[in-house]
């Protein structure tokens, strides 16, 4: 809307001969005397040596005698010292209204250009549990993926595995330590060797380099050592499957690290193409330094002296091997804040060797799950909990509230509990820590996934079994209306923020607004005993509309909607 007011203001100021650079429409922080704001009047009366309140008269006398204006403005005033307050107009509402019930996507515009999308999020490491700490790269990966192709572009999500990294030497050394065999290997081992090892190893550099070494054999090829691995892979990518499925997240591929490998040689040719490639301490290292650095910026090690490869050579092959195999125009990363460093460097490696230029790289950093205490997320025994054991513990929480929740269904229970933890975290800037409490969260009432869900089903119950005349009136009957209907028109400019900025955020915080007005709209207006007939079809049409809007936002979300609660 802000930007056809802004069109028509132009033209208006256009015809009375005004100087402008440009203008901005702001939406009206007090809906009650208008909808939007323009808040330029300061500037252009200056620009036309025009003294401000003849300025504004001027402006609002062109827009009321011309008609071409009263279909979108109701009422303009001045408000001293330099605003226009803006009343749009019933009809011009009303058949943007019209237009969002005909239209799926809400009336976001497809992109010009249609472009390719990678996006990798997920990325498990094989063989350790899953803990609180790994559930934010799939929450914000998955919205994010759904944004972006409910925009209109093509996605591909792709999972990368930490599949090739010592955790899985360590598991290998103990389970030959332990003489299990590999057809024995099932959950509960892995369970228990990962952070067993993972002890060990931190008191004992000799196991340590052992293990580091059964990793290298691997890489390269070791045949006993790949029946371990392959055993490894299958049993906790199974596990790992079983929580993102539960989490509703959607990889088009299950790549890991291990599948760059293939690419290092090429990736070696290129380097060296470029004389990017140098010998330092016999290991092959590419410098990364640049004249504007203002922190340290070490060498990237390519080839260790043993051969070796690193996490960053890997992020280099999988460059390479994205770039061949799906030519994207951008690809997109949903890793924790702490790895940013990371994929500076990489991304700047790339760039060197003409794989991809950063532009084409983007890094999208998320915090920190934490606790009450600020401090990163744990139970209450001190220890970070694992996936399935957060899942267990939200439902019997949000169970503990209300007598009735005994009696959901598992399958409504699993929705509900993926709106707290969804919720919870896509209502905050992704870059930034927040902390989560699950009692807080698990509630019907506040900033969370339960109120949004509940809302929901209550404006169902207004529209189930209602015959509901399809066409809607040019009348809006009170500002709780008109405030309802004024948000549902922004749902686009929601969707679009979100996907320019890759931040589910804005689409959490609109569904949250859009609730509020639904439910202070629903509780002031007695839809069910209305006696005017068009005024109770208008209204329902309007619920029906509302309703739309939250599931196509909750879907954005990845959040399900439930039977009944
Ligand atoms: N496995 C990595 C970790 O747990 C995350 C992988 C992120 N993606 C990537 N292309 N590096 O830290």
């Amino acid at each position: 809307m802000k930007e056809e007011i802004k069109k028509i203001l132009k033209a208006s100021f256009d015809e009375n001969k005004l100087k402008y650079d440009d203008i901005t429409i702001s939406e009206s922080n007090r809906p009650d005397l208008c909808d939007y704001q323009c808040n330029d009047l300061f500037k252009i009366s200056k620009q036309n040596n025009k003294n401000i309140e003849d300025l504004a008269h001027d402006i609002i006398e062109n827009l009321n005698k011309n008609d071409k204006y009263t279909y979108y403005f109701k009422n303009i005033e001045f408000a001293r010292p330099g605003f226009l307050n803006i009343t749009i107009g019933n009809e011009f509402i009303n058949d943007n209204i019209r237009k969002m019930i005909d239209d799926d996507k809400l009336c976001v515009e497809a992109p010009t250009k249609k472009e390719r999308f990678v996006i990798d999020f997920g990325g498990a490491n094989v063989a350790k549990p899953l803990h609180v700490g790994h559930m934010r790269t799939v929450v914000v990966g998955e919205a994010i993926r759904r944004i972006i192709e409910f925009k209109g572009h093509n996605i591909i999500s792709d999972v990368h595995l930490g599949d090739y990294g010592l955790q899985i030497g360590e598991v290998i050394y103990g389970a030959i330590k332990e003489n299990k065999k590999i057809e024995d290997i099932d959950i509960e081992y892995l369970d228990y060797i990962y952070p067993k090892m993972s002890e060990i190893v931190k008191g004992d550099e000799e196991i340590k380099e052992k293990c580091a070494q059964i990793t290298k054999e691997l890489q390269e090829g070791n045949e006993e050592y790949k029946s371990y691995w392959k055993k490894i892979m299958e049993v906790s990518i199974k596990e790992i499957k079983k929580s993102y499925d539960f989490l509703g997240a959607h990889f088009n591929y299950w790549y890991g690290e291990s599948d760059a490998y293939k690419y290092l040689d090429e990736v070696e040719e290129i380097l060296n193409s470029k004389n990017l490639l140098k010998v330092s301490e016999n290991a092959l290292v590419v410098d990364l330094k640049e004249e504007k650095d203002n922190k340290e910026m070490p060498p990237l090690i390519f080839k260790k002296s043993n051969g070796a490869y690193l996490y960053e050579s890997t992020e280099i092959g999988t460059i390479l091997q994205r770039k061949k195999d799906f030519n994207p125009d951008h690809i997109l990363y949903v890793v924790d804040n702490r790895q940013s460093l990371h994929f500076e460097r990489c991304f700047r490696a790339s760039e060197k060797a003409g794989i991809l230029n950063e532009d084409h790289l983007e890094f999208l950093g998320y915090g920190t799950v934490n606790g009450e205490d600020g401090k990163p997320y744990k139970t209450r025994d001190g220890k970070t909990p694992k996936l399935t054991a957060l899942f267990n513990n939200v439902k019997e929480i949000f169970i503990s509230k209300k007598e009735s929740n005994k009696n959901m269904s598992e399958k409504d229970l699993d929705i509900i509990v993926n709106s707290i933890l969804k919720f919870a975290d896509l209502q905050n800037n992704r870059a930034k820590d927040y902390i989560f409490d699950i009692n807080k969260f698990a509630d019907v009432v506040g900033k969370t996934g339960p109120y949004i869900l509940y809302t929901y089903l209550r404006m169902s119950k207004i529209i189930e079994s209602k015959n509901i005349v399809a066409s809607l009136s040019n009348n809006i009957y009170n500002d709780y209306d008109r405030n309802l209907r004024n948000k549902l028109l922004k749902a686009k400019n929601a969707i679009d923020k979100a996907f320019e900025t890759r931040m589910p955020s804005y689409i959490a915080e609109y569904v949250y607004d859009l609730c509020v007005l639904a439910n202070t709209f629903y509780e002031n207006n007695h839809i069910n005993s209305l006696e005017d007939k068009e005024n109770s079809n208008d209204w329902l049409i309007i619920v029906k509309l509302t309703n739309k809007v939250i599931k196509t936002m909750l879907d954005l979300l990845a959040i399900d909607l439930p039977s009944a609660m």
